[in-house]
C-alpha cells in the first residue's frame, strides 16, 4: 500500500532522510519511531505528497508519488487520511461542520453529508458533541474530531502524526483503540511518533529512524 524505494530527502543541502527503502501492507497498522528531528513527519509528508523526494520512488496505492502531477494531488489526498497537530480545527464552526468542511469542497448534495459524517462521528464516538465548538472540548475529544475529519473521505491509508502528543496516558489509550478499530474495519494506518508506550505490546511493526536512515525493523 506504501512503498519506498531508495528514497532520499534533502533540505537545501542537509540531508533528512538517505536511502529509505520499506513497504507497509495493505491492512497493516505501523509505526514509524525515533529522536527529535530524525525526519518522521518528512516521511509522512512525502507519502501524502505536502514534499517530493529528491530520489527514489514513493508508490501510494496505484500513484508513483514523487511524479504526481499538481492537479492528480487532491485525488490521492482522497485516499490519504492525515491526523497532523498542525492541522487545527477551526473554533468557530461546530464539530459537525468541521468534519463536514472536508466534504463540502467536492460539492456533494447536502444529505448525503449529513449521512457521511453522523456515521464518521459515530464510528470515533463524539456524535454528542456534533453541535459543540472545538474550543469546547477535551483534548482527547478534539483529537476524535481531527480523526473523524481524516476518516470522512473513507480513506484507504490513515496518517497520524504524535496523534496522542498532547493526550495523558488514558486518553491516550483510547485514541490509540480508536486507531486499531479503523485498521480493523480495513484501513491501513501508519502512526509516527516518539513515545514507545503507544507500540509496546501490540505486536506491530515498528521503523525507527536513526541517522537519516531505518537503523532497524522491529516487532514490539
Ligand atoms: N521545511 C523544512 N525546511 C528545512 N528543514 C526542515 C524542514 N522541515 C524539517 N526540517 C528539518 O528536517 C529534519 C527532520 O525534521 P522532521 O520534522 O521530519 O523530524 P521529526 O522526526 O518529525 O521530529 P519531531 O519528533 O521533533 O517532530 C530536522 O532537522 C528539521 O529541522
Ligand atoms: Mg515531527
Amino acid at each position: 500500500m506504501i512503498q519506498f524505494t531508495n528514497v532520499s530527502k534533502f533540505y537545501d543541502e542537509d540531508v533528512v532522510l538517505k536511502d529509505i527503502s520499506f513497504t507497509i501492507e495493505k491492512g497493516e497498522l505501523a509505526y514509524i519511531t525515533g529522536p527529535s528531528g530524525a525526519g518522521k513527519t518528512t516521511l509522512l509528508k512525502l507519502i501524502y505528497c505536502a514534499e517530493r523526494p529528491d530520489q527514489g520512488q514513493i508508490v501510494v496505492a496505484h500513484w508513483d508519488v514523487g511524479k504526481l502531477k499538481q492537479g492528480t494531488i487532491p485525488y490521492l489526498r482522497r485516499n490519504v487520511g492525515i491526523v497532523f497537530q498542525d492541522f487545527r480545527l477551526l473554533s468557530n464552526k461546530t464539530v459537525f461542520d468541521n468534519v463536514a468542511l472536508a466534504l463540502r469542497i467536492h460539492d456533494m448534495p447536502p444529505k448525503e453529508i449529513k449521512e457521511k459524517v453522523s456515521a464518521v462521528l459515530k464510528e470515533v464516538k463524539i456524535s454528542h458533541k456534533a453541535n459543540t465548538f472545538p474550543p469546547h472540548l477535551s483534548g482527547g475529544e478534539q483529537q476524535r474530531v481531527v480523526i473523524a475529519r481524516a476518516m470522512v473521505s473513507k480513506p484507504t491509508v490513515l496518517l497520524a502524526d504524535e496523534p496522542t502528543g498532547n493526550l495523558d496516558a488514558e486518553t491516550s489509550k483510547t485514541i490509540t483503540d480508536l486507531f486499531k478499530e479503523i485498521n480493523a474495519r480495513g484501513t491501513t494506518v501508519l502512526i509516527a511518533t516518539h513515545n514507545d508506550a503507544l507500540f509496546h505490546g501490540t505486536g506491530r511493526r515498528v521503523f525507527h529512524l536513526r541517522d537519516n536512515c531505518i537503523e532497524k525493523e522491529t516487532i514490539e
